[in-house]
Order: C-alpha cells, then sequence, then structure tokens
C-alpha cells in the first residue's frame, strides 16, 4: 500500500524562468541587445523564426505574474535579470530604468511573501561583448563580476539566494561547441575556453557580492549534471566513455567550483585541442569560494558506450543538453557513442526517468558531503490540449510527482537537498525550439498572452501549501 509522504515544514517549493524566455520588451526600457535576439533574429537557427521580442511579455505582466506564484502559495520566485538590459553594452554605464524593473518586481515579490532567487546569467550576453570574444575571452568574466557587484549594491539584502550562472555547460558546449544555442559557434577551443572564463566569472561574481553584502549573502551556482548510463558496465570502454562524458559535463565545473582543481583526465582528454593556458595561476583558487547552495537542474538521463569493432564515431549531434544524443560529442567522440534510450519520453523527446534524480543527488552527497543542494529546475514539456479552456496535463503532473518523490527517497537517504524549483511558472520562448514547447504549469496563448492554470498547476499548489505528495 502507498501513502502519503510529508516534506520538512523548511522545504521551500518555488517556480522558475529567465529573463529572456519570459520577458519581451526586448526594445524597450534602454535594454541592449543580447547573443539570443542575434541569434533568434538570424533566419534558420529557432524553430518557427520564434524570437523573444514580446515572450510572455512579463516585462509589463510581472505584477500578474507575481499573483500567480502568490496564488500557488509558493515560497520562492527564481528569475534572472537581463544583463543587457541592466547594462546595455556589459560595461560602463549601468540604465536605471533597467534596475528600476528588477526593484520592482523584488519588492513586489517580497510583499506578496515570496523569497526572490536571483540568477545572474541566464544566457543573454549582451552582444557587445560577444563582438569582443563573449565568453572566449577572459575580460567577460572581470566585467560579469562588475555587473555583479552593481546588482548587489542594488538589490542587497532584498535577495535570498544569488546565483551567478545558470547551466555554464549549456552556454560553454551549445554555446561555443555544438552551436545550437548563441552565439551558435562551433570551435572546440572556443567551448573549453568559454567553461574557464565561465567558471572564473562564477567566482569572481560571488567574490564581489560577499565584498558588498558580507556573508550573508547565500551564494549558489546551478549546474545541469549530466546522469549517464553505460550499456555494459563491465566493459573497459563503456567505462572509459563514462568517466570521460563525466568529466566533461560534470566534473569540469564541479571540481573547481568545490574542490579549486581541475581534473586531471580532462586536462589529458582534451590535449589535442588545448593545453589550458588560458587558466592563469591562482585563477582555481578565486573560483572555489564556499557555496551555500548548489543548484542543480534535472530532466533526464544519457545512455553511452565505448566504440565497437569497425564501428563510425558520433559527429556533432543535436545537441540540447539533457538527453539522448546530446552530450559534448564533439570532443573525443571517437570514444563515446551515445545510445538511444527506451522511454518514455516528454516532447523534447528525453527519456523520463525519476531515479536519476535520486541517483545524482546521492552521488552528490558522496563527493561533496557538506554541500547543501536545492534543485533549482526539473519539468516536462508535454504537447498540451485546451479543453473547454482546461489543460488536463496529466503526464505532466504524474512527471512531477515521480520525481518529487525521487528527490524525497534522496532526502529520506540523508541528502541536504533544501527545496524545489518547477520549471517553468509558465510556457516560454524554450530557446533554439521557440514556443512549440511548452514547460509552463501555467499555460500562455501566445495571440492573447493570457494565463491559464494548467492541472499540473492546481496539483502544485496542493503539494506546495500541504507539504504533503498524495501517493
Ligand atoms: C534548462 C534551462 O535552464 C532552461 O532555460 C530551459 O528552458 C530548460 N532547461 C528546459 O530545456
Amino acid at each position: 500500500m502507498t501513502t502519503a509522504r510529508t516534506f520538512p515544514e523548511s522545504f521551500v517549493w518555488g517556480s522558475a524562468t529567465a529573463a529572456y524566455q519570459i520577458e519581451g520588451g526586448a526594445q524597450e526600457g534602454g535594454r541592449g541587445p543580447s547573443i539570443w535576439d542575434t541569434y533568434s533574429h538570424t533566419p534558420g537557427l529557432v524553430k518557427g523564426g520564434d524570437t523573444g521580442d514580446v515572450a510572455d511579455d512579463h516585462y509589463h505582466r510581472w505584477e500578474e505574474d507575481i499573483e500567480h506564484i502568490k496564488n500557488l502559495g509558493l515560497d520562492a520566485y527564481r528569475f534572472s535579470i537581463s544583463w543587457p538590459r541592466v547594462q546595455p553594452g556589459g560595461r560602463g554605464d549601468f540604465n536605471p530604468e533597467g534596475i528600476a524593473f528588477y526593484k520592482n518586481l523584488v519588492a513586489g515579490l517580497l510583499a506578496a511573501g515570496i523569497k526572490p532567487v536571483v540568477t545572474l546569467y541566464h544566457w543573454d550576453l549582451p552582444q557587445e561583448l560577444e563582438d569582443e570574444g563573449g565568453w572566449t575571452n577572459r575580460e567577460t568574466a572581470l566585467l560579469f563580476a562588475e555587473y555583479a557587484r552593481k546588482m548587489a549594491q542594488e538589490l542587497g539584502s532584498d535577495i535570498d539566494t544569488w546565483t551567478t550562472l545558470n547551466e555554464p555547460w549549456c552556454s560553454a558546449y551549445l554555446g561555443y561547441g555544438s552551436g545550437v544555442h548563441a552565439p551558435g559557434r562551433t570551435e572546440p577551443l572556443a567551448a573549453l575556453q568559454a567553461v574557464h572564463h565561465l567558471n572564473l566569472a562564477h567566482g569572481l561574481a560571488g567574490r564581489a557580492i560577499r565584498e558588498v553584502l558580507g556573508d550573508s549573502a547565500k551564494l549558489s551556482v546551478t549546474l545541469n549534471l549530466h546522469v549517464t548510463r553505460m550499456e555494459d558496465p563491465s566493459d573497459a570502454g563503456d567505462q572509459d566513455a563514462l568517466r570521460r562524458i563525466d568529466g566533461l559535463a560534470n566534473r569540469v565545473f564541479l571540481e573547481p567550483l568545490l574542490k579549486g582543481t581541475y581534473p586531471a583526465d580532462v586536462l589529458e582528454d582534451t590535449k589535442e585541442v588545448t593545453d589550458w593556458s588560458f587558466v592563469l595561476e591562482g585563477d582555481t583558487e578565486l573560483i572555489n569560494i564556499p557555496l551555500d547552495m548548489l543548484g542543480v537542474n534535472y530532466y533526464s538521463t544519457g545512455m553511452v558506450r565505448g566504440p565497437r569493432e569497425g564501428e563510425e564515431a558520433d559527429g556533432a549531434s543535436d545537441n540540447d543538453g539533457h538527453g539522448n544524443s546530446s552530450h559534448s560529442p564533439w570532443i573525443g567522440s571517437e570514444h563515446v557513442k551515445w545510445l538511444p534510450l527506451p522511454g518514455p519520453y516528454t516532447a523534447m523527446g528525453w527519456n523520463i526517468d525519476p531515479s536519476g534524480m535520486t541517483e545524482l543527488l546521492l552521488s552528490l552527497k558522496e563527493n561533496y558531503p557538506d554541500q547543501p543542494l536545492m534543485i533549482t529546475e526539473n519539468g516536462a514539456a508535454f504537447a498540451d490540449e485546451v479543453v473547454d479552456g482546461r489543460i488536463h496535463d496529466v503526464r505532466r503532473v504524474s512527471y512531477l510527482h515521480d520525481h518529487i518523490a525521487a528527490v524525497l527517497d534522496a532526502y529520506e537517504q540523508g541528502v541536504d537537498v533544501r527545496g524545489y524549483f518547477a520549471w517553468s511558472l509558465l510556457d516560454n520562448f524554450e530557446w533554439a525550439w521557440g514556443y512549440e514547447r511548452r514547460f509552463g504549469i501555467i499555460r500562455v496563448d501566445y495571440e492573447t498572452l493570457e494565463r491559464t492554470w494548467k492541472d499540473s498547476a492546481f496539483w502544485y499548489r496542493t503539494l506546495a501549501t500541504t507539504n504533503t505528495l498524495p501517493s
């Protein structure tokens, strides 16, 4: 017999969004262009030619959106600040109108009793910085720290948690390696330079925030860690393939961030691409700053094996970052073969596997035992249907249920996981997939911009307000 299960009183329930995916107002309020404006306006790169010009029009509807978060009974809201909205060129003058937008948003959240959880970089780099090399240029990391300092001065202690970066794996590998995200570059060296400069940006920004706000500032970074299985766990080639993916996707971020070193095997695996001389003396110490919270985004799992005799290697593929043949295959691709997973799948084609969530949390506890964790994203896209004004998104409810149960499994096994943020509050601009893929628990009608609660929103409200997961 299964029964309802309860979360601890202090468990944080939230929902997440990102600036470019929801705000719109792309040419308003003094905002400068970002790499995603450029990318989405380049014909053929985003499905349906969609752009973030209007998106969910959150720029004008933020008060209504706060009402939704409040009515959902959530404790916290995770959103990102658009760097080019507050500092249009990424350096020099800040834009008071842009800063005022976020001050108003934060004030509105606090007035509604909702904790603001801020992400400083959710992929919308000011275009002017990309014109100077973007994340391949060390200076971008230094400028990011100045932007972070200014935000700490302006928003100060009103922010509950400061997250420096969202999924630097995507920024580096999809942006500069496979090119399926902005800025659309396809250079292995650039991708690895970006990895390091993003790590450095985190360390410098975290230090700047602490300088302004002291130790009271809660600091965090969000990673999309890969949970990868082997076709044949006893095969040495499969084990090597797994080690390589774990190195390039997970440890190349986790180790410098949490331990202050780059993994020796990753440096070895990538030596034909670079000698990593862009890592300067003292960098790894700067990157390694104590984190109050490690943010974990989890959606899906992947499966690999080593090469089999007489077989063609994988080439670069449709990298989307969360499953199937979607992981950094352009470096060391001759050693790694991605395999299809059994399903069921979401509308993204991602394998649904809640056990990966528990596994990931347990492995983080084992490797970084004192690190508090937060699920900063989890959710699913499905082709929703509106029937008589209602959206009976049963598959999303069951996805959320099973993954939240998997978080509780980990918690009950001693993992220090403090909260869960559903991705996403609203249907929104799903990057290269445009508006076609809907992740929201609230539907957005892109003709009228009207918001409608899906069944998953009602379900999530019950969970958030009772702390009880139904069986
Ligand atoms: C991770 C990203 O942070 C978010 O922007 C994206 O929409 C979701 N995953 C779904 O792909």
